[in-house]
């Protein structure tokens, strides 16, 4: 784990919660970085045990939401926390010639995993993958048609920034989308999911990856984030319209979507 001034008092006085745990601001980061670089090289895998292969569907659902052009138009898409590259790859095999994507992670190590996947898939050329900080994203204002962020912005230390750098980098007219777990609110599939992150993933974890406590942190921060109201709130104080969002799978996740207006 990062050496990081996580237990010392935080230098700022602010603090950022890391799963369960106040920590201090300066320390999130590389807490959540220690997590991510852990868990790399099994991160797919353990998307497919942990969540029954739906998040396979939920960002399926997100890519049919953005609807990538079909033509050879230029279009141009930022995706942010893009990991392993998922989203990236569904948008480029949805989309026309003209769909290109940037994707951005703050690790390294995700991102190794997800140049190897776009060198299989054949897509190389219409990628380009850079190591980047959501909350200070190394492009110009403008530049992007869409932007999009999934299971990626409950990581951030301030979630703010990361929203108002969304809104800087999209032209006027673009499209922010965001793919979340929520807060799941029908009876009796709330007490299953909550047995399930509480129960069998953590143990998951320490079977397959050997470890559980990073996979604690992940159902951790899933309870932190703000729900779907308050977090449509933060997505219009950054600026965009038309905000709305969709529930997926009860609740248990759900896509933000906005318009740089
Ligand atoms: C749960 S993974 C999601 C990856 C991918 N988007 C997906 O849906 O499979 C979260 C990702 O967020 C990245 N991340 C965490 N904090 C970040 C930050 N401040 N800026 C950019 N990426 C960040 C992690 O490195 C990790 O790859």
């Amino acid at each position: 784990m990062s050496s990081a001034t996580k237990d010392g008092p935080p230098a700022s006085g602010q603090t950022a919660s890391f799963g369960y745990r106040e920590v201090a601001a300066e320390a999130h980061q590389g807490l959540v970085n220690d997590v991510f670089s852990a868990v790399a090289g099994r991160y797919d895998l353990m998307n497919d045990l942990m969540s029954g292969g739906l998040h396979r569907l939920w960002k399926d659902d997100l890519v049919a939401w953005l609807a990538p052009p079909k033509s050879a138009r230029a279009f141009d898409l930022i995706d942010v926390a893009g990991g392993t590259g998922d989203i990236a790859l569904r948008y480029l095999q949805a989309g026309g010639q003209g769909c290109r994507a940037v994707l951005t992670d703050i690790s390294p190590q995700m991102v190794a995993v997800g140049r190897r996947r776009f060198a299989q898939a054949g897509l190389s050329e219409r990628v380009s993958l850079a190591i980047g900080n959501a909350e200070a994203l190394p492009f110009p204002d403008k530049s992007f048609d869409a932007y999009t962020i999934a299971f990626g912005i409950r990581n951030v230390t301030h979630i703010d920034r990361a929203l108002g750098e969304a809104f800087r980098v999209l032209k006027t007219g673009g499209r922010f989308l965001c793919l979340e777990f929520s807060a799941c609110e029908v009876p009796l599939l709330d007490k299953l999911y909550d047995f399930h992150s509480f129960e069998v993933i953590p143990r998951l974890g320490a079977l397959a990856a050997g470890s559980a406590e990073p996979y604690r942190y992940l159902v951790e921060s899933i309870r932190k984030f703000p729900k779907q109201e308050r977090f449509a709130d933060m997505v219009r104080a950054a600026g965009f319209g038309r905000v709305s969002y969709r529930n997926l799978t009860g609740g248990i996740a759900a896509i933000h979507s906005g318009w740089r207006i």
